[in-house]
């Protein structure tokens, strides 16, 4: 009798990234004969996909192991840990937890079932941090995708531009393109199966330099991403959107793609970090805000208004007060249509480390506040401007709320819920729809369908 296959539970922690390797990995672990379960209560296999780039995201390891093993009567799982944390910390986790059978480095994804059968085979503190192997194609089955209707596509992995307090340079390696002709083969086979919206992530997507230029020889664009977005565009995806963007390589012609291509979502993602010239030069961000401010407007300058979001970090090492006026201003002037303010954690091994950490916690925290409500009743204005208007929403499913509810994006990335007024709701989810906005909330808008 064949012997019955061994459970995987795979959870991912972080970035979309994580999201699109723990896909990835979920791939080729079934192909390797691995049944994929959604729980780590019954699994015999269970897998952290983890994230470092707080302090905070890199404890969370230590406490699901925890919960994990506490929520098993029986026989304990193989914990194995994968992505960032594995990455950076190598040898040192079988330390840490002696419960820790495999680490698996960001890179090591394909090599998972080969990992995993060692550990399974008895052989203990299994690694592999090495790099992707030559040749090795992103491909996830469509039954391992996260989501039915948005496809994340990979299209450059790791960053260069070495923040001084950032650790993604580190646990992710270098900058790495994909191929162009690959990117757009897969994003016309997710067409095929029925995909409404790709989602093109990357540490900095308008980095995106591949090696060879195949697969778009005959596109327009002055940088090989704004090609990329406009040879996608024409594989006729319902919607494309991308993140994140750096602002030194954000060219103006990533907007000229935005305004020829309605398939092209309306929104830009481009943290700022500071507002502050000097916290930005101690950053090593390679841009004044004088530069910001010209791809803000270059933005703002569409033909369609486009969304703005950013990234904040406060309390910085040396972050004076007068910096972080700075930043309120920065943040008054860009009228962010969403912000996500983060505090300045130390990781060790940075550039920044070096500096003492030396904004108090109760200063921190207070400019996290004062930001948080600045932010807030500007957002309260943008999403208020909406209701009265016609959005396109992508429907994903029954609203938190209630269930004859639905719920989706908005070609501005914004969510909102929507009443289906006798529409049989489950025979929209998928498609994408027009809805009048009726009210606006803090963090989404609120609308009816418009049939
Ligand atoms: N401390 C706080 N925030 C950080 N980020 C990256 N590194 C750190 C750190 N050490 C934030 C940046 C980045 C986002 C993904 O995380 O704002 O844009
Ligand atoms: Fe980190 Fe800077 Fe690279 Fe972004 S651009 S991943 S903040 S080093």
């Amino acid at each position: 009798m064949p012997e019955k296959n061994r459970s995987v539970y795979i959870e991912t922690l972080g970035c979309q990234m994580n999201v699109a390797d723990s896909e990835r990995a979920a791939g080729v672990l079934r192909a390797a004969a691995f049944d994929l379960v959604k729980s780590a209560d019954e699994a015999d296999v269970v897998i952290l996909n983890t994230c470092s780039v707080r302090a905070r995201a890199e404890a969370k390891v230590f406490d699901r192991i925890g919960e994990i093993r506490h929520r098993r009567n029986g026989a304990q799982p193989l914990i194995g840990v994968m992505g960032c944390v594995a990455q950076l910390e190598g040898e040192a986790l079988f330390q840490k937890r002696n419960s820790i059978g495999f680490v698996a480095g960001t890179r090591a994804a394909d090599r998972l079932p080969d990992l995993v059968n060692r550990a399974l085979g008895g052989e203990s503190r299994v690694m592999d941090l090495a790099e992707r192997l030559p040749g090795e194609k992103w491909n996830v089955g469509v039954e391992h995708r996260t989501s039915g209707k948005t496809a994340f596509v990979p299209i450059i992995e790791g960053c260069n531009k070495f923040c001084s307090y950032c650790i993604v340079p580190y646990s992710r390696g270098r900058e790495k393109s994909r191929p162009a002709s690959e990117i757009i083969r897969e994003i016309a086979g997710l067409k095929t199966q029925g995909y409404e919206e790709v989602y093109l992530i990357g540490q900095n997507v308008n980095s995106y330099r591949p090696n060879v230029i195949d697969g778009l020889e005959e596109v327009a664009g002055a940088t090989p991403f704004a090609k990329l977005l406009r040879a996608v565009a024409r594989t006729g995806m319902g919607r494309i959107k991308f993140t994140t963007s750096f602002p030194r390589d954000f060219h103006t012609d990533i907007v000229s793609a935005l305004d020829e291509h309605e398939n092209l979502c309306n929104w830009v993602h481009l943290p700022v970090q500071s507002g502050s010239d000097r916290v930005l030069r101690a950053m090593r961000r390679g841009y004044r805000i004088a530069d910001y401010m010209q791809r803000v407007a270059w933005i703002k300058g569409a033909r369609q208004r486009l969304a703005l979001t950013s990234d904040i970090i406060i309390g910085y090492p040396g972050e004076t007060s007068e910096d972080f006026q700075q930043t309120m201003e920065l943040v008054e002037r860009c009228q962010y249509d969403g912000l996500y303010i983060f505090k300045y954690s130390e990781r060790k091994g940075t550039p920044a480390a070096k500096q003492f950490d030396d904004v108090s916690k109760e200063e921190k925290a207070s400019r996290f506040a004062r930001l948080e409500e600045l932010q807030r009743s500007i957002q309260t204005k943008i999403y208020r401007s909406y209701i009265g208007s016609m959005v396109e929403v992508l429907v994903e499913g029954a609203s938190a709320r209630r269930a004859d509810e639905l719920s989706g994006h908005t070609t501005c990335n914004k969510i909102i819920n929507f009443s289906t007024e006798g529409v049989e709701a489950a025979s929209l989810i998928g498609k994408p729809m027009p809805v009048v906005v009726t009210e606006a909330k803090r963090n989404s808008l609120y609308g009816r369908i418009a049939v």
